[in-house]
């Protein structure tokens, strides 16, 4: 076999508080490393199509009802259900752009009083990212984005509590802090540029697991 046929896709997620530019980031992203000639696609958690998905929809949008732990462990469910398609899409080559992960899911339930470690216990185990960007907004910058929305989360205190929680999970040995509060183009040009060092210095590695 050549080698290049032992190359896999890479695992990058990007994380932040609300409104830093994950989304659009991340698709922008998938869209020039397919332009270039890469195979991306671009994944994000929650992802409300699945059973459990709809389940997490009905608590964000305040419809229904859930004890913090139970909500907790339906997102990390949440993200066990895609890791058959996530693993298969990776050895096959695909790098898989990630708005949000694990990180949030442990970040979000730890800033709401949540004991840290009982929130990561559920997630071991879960495809490990070859690199995570935390990309951070100041409160200022953030004032200055579009309102936040009416979904539960979107107040500026618990913003706060969660970058707290990011700090304490933040792993330099794989997560990289990006300032955000740049011009969208600007922004995804040095993203662009983590993104393919990253595929250069990580697809001839093992996947690893989290934690
Ligand atoms: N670099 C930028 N400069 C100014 N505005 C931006 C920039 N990037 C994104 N925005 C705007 O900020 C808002 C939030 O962007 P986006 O939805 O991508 O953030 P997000 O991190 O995914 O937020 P959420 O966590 O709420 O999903 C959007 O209105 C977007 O157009
Ligand atoms: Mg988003």
């Amino acid at each position: 076999m050549s080698e290049q046929q032992h190359k896999r896709g890479v695992f990058i997620v990007f994380e932040g508080c609300d409104r830093a530019g994950k989304t659009t980031q991340c698709k922008q992203l998938v869209n020039k490393l397919n332009d270039a000639g890469h195979s991306a696609q671009f994944m994000n958690f929650p992802d409300r199509t699945t059973q459990c998905g709809q389940l997490i929809n009905g608590y964000l949008t305040r419809k229904d009802d859930f004890t913090d732990e139970g909500i907790h462990l339906m997102f990390t469910l949440n993200r066990w259900e895609k890791m058959k398609e996530m693993e298969k899409l990776l050895r096959s080559g695909v790098h898989l752009i990630v708005d949000r992960y694990s990180f949030s899911g442990v970040a979000f339930s730890a800033a709401k009083g949540l004991d840290m470690e009982w929130c990561k216990a559920p997630e071991a185990g879960l495809l490990k990212p070859d690199l995570v960007v935390l990309l951070t907004l100041s409160p200022e910058a953030i004032a200055k984005r579009g309102g936040f929305g009416d979904e539960r989360y979107e107040v500026a205190e618990f913003q706060k509590r969660v970058m707290e929680k990011y700090a304490m999970l933040k792993d330099d040995q794989y997560w990289l802090e990006v300032d955000a509060d740049k011009k969208f183009e600007d922004l995804t040009m040095d993203l662009y540029k983590i993104t393919t060092d990253t595929i250069h210095n990580s697809e001839s590695k093992t996947l690893g697991k989290l934690w």
